[in-house]
């Protein structure tokens, strides 16, 4: 079939197999560089890219549900301004993800930290349809629970939660910080 979408900012029309999975779309026909796994299911969490601004599985996604999309891989993301707030974050916890896990970790990151911080976004995470942010009063809480629920999208324990947990917080400061200036 056809698809018609946009990967790392580039229109695209690509001829493939309707379940060929975009993991694969990525590494055979578009050439990406970034995605190196493809273990058919949703087993290692090393193929996150971000489609539609959210952090998803390419190995579990069929071509057919490309059709529109917008698809970021880390080889683009990697090159943006909101990139460096993750990079601050790693090194003022002076944790940072091995390199297979890196791209992945960091784009899921980055899905959330655009959850917590774009209004107009309502998507909700995990089984239990977890909003990232509760209700927000003056202050915002964030909702520990659904970020560990989209953290565990890389399946990597040797990085401890509380860990992870503290590159979140410290990139959000970062990237609040970022619009306080810009507005
Ligand atoms: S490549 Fe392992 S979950 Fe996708
Ligand atoms: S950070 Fe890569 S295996 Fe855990």
């Amino acid at each position: 079939m056809k698809i018609e979408c946009n990967i790392d900012g580039k229109a695209l029309s690509l001829s493939v197999n309707s379940n060929k999975p975009l993991s694969l779309i990525l590494m055979e026909d578009v050439g990406n560089k970034t995605i190196t796994s493809h273990c058919k299911g949703n087993a290692c969490g090393n193929c996150i890219v971000l489609l539609n601004d959210e952090a998803a599985l390419s190995c579990v996604i069929p071509a057919f549900r490309l059709k529109d999309a917008t698809i970021k891989t880390f080889e683009s993301y990697q090159k943006t301004r909101q990139y460096r707030d993750i990079e601050r974050a790693y090194q003022a916890t002076g944790n940072t993800p091995c390199p297979n896990c890196f791209a992945s970790k960091t784009l899921i990151i980055e899905s959330i930290l655009q959850e917590l911080t774009n209004n107009t976004r309502t998507k909700s995470f995990g089984s239990n349809n977890l909003p990232l942010r509760m209700e927000q009063t003056d202050e915002e809480k964030l909702d520990k629970k659904a970020i560990i629920q989209e953290l565990s999208l890389n399946t990597c324990q040797c990085m401890d939660m509380s860990e992870m947990l503290q590159i979140v917080e410290i990139a959000l400061t970062y990237r609040r910080r970022k619009r306080v200036r810009r507005n």
